[in-house]
């Protein structure tokens, strides 16, 4: 856990990509590696995705690749089983936490309220996701919640996009920003991954920039 959340510390921000097609995997994963962006987080919310993430796992092996949107111990099995680096849930999921803590391996749940944060600590995390971010208080609330859980550290994900990242990774209680701005679903679907690298390219520097 503490490699992960390293790593995504020094990435700063992480794409959250839908994918329909699995063929996508692999030039996307190519175009995230040329651009400098080096995280992706594949949802388990399409057909495709246990298979994309299986292969952008293997074909851009320098890419940090997480599982989101897992909701269930067998979704974990099979995202770690594809290479997986770490299981991203929405929710304070305590059969994925469980599951992910019994196979060592780095899992980082969703809260958005205190309760969940000292549910997440008690298991021994020190990495959670804020969601959705923007809804339940965004940069306010990672403020709050930086007093009474000053060892904590968040990953805050929904609403983000270019105009608010900076102020939330100017925050010492956040290792990394997930959103899906980077990887718009049309884009995919049209092939355009020359506009999804200047997206991912200027993630990296803002990531840079306000690090
Ligand atoms: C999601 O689960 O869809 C992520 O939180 C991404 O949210 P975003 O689309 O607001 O970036």
């Amino acid at each position: 856990m503490v490699n992960c959340i390293e790593t995504l510390k020094q990435i700063g921000i992480v794409p959250v990509i839908q994918i329909e097609r699995a063929e996508d995997a692999k030039p996307l994963g190519e175009t995230l590696k040329k651009a400098g962006l080096f995280a992706a987080e594949i949802t388990f919310r399409t057909e495709a995705a246990a298979e994309a993430l299986r292969i952008m796992a293997s074909e851009v092996p320098e890419l940090f690749v997480c599982a989101g949107t897992i909701l269930t111990p067998e979704d974990a099995e099979r995202a770690v089983a594809g290479g997986a680096k770490a299981i991203i849930s929405p929710g304070t999921n305590p059969a994925v936490v469980r599951w992910c803590i019994e196979h060592d391996v780095p899992v980082i749940p969703g809260c958005a309220t205190p309760s969940e944060v000292e549910w997440c600590m008690r298991e021994g995390l020190n990495m959670v996701k804020l969601f959705p971010a923007e809804v339940v208080g965004g940069v306010s609330m990672l403020r709050a919640l930086a007093g009474p859980y000053a060892s904590m550290q968040f990953m805050p994900t929904g609403g983000i996009s270019p105009d608010n990242v900076g102020a939330y990774l100017s925050l010492s209680n956040v290792a990394a920003c997930g959103g899906s701005w980077i990887v718009p679903k049309a884009f995919l679907q049209e092939g355009q991954f020359d506009k999804v690298e200047a997206l991912a390219r200027e993630a990296v520097c803002l990531a840079k920039r306000y690090r």
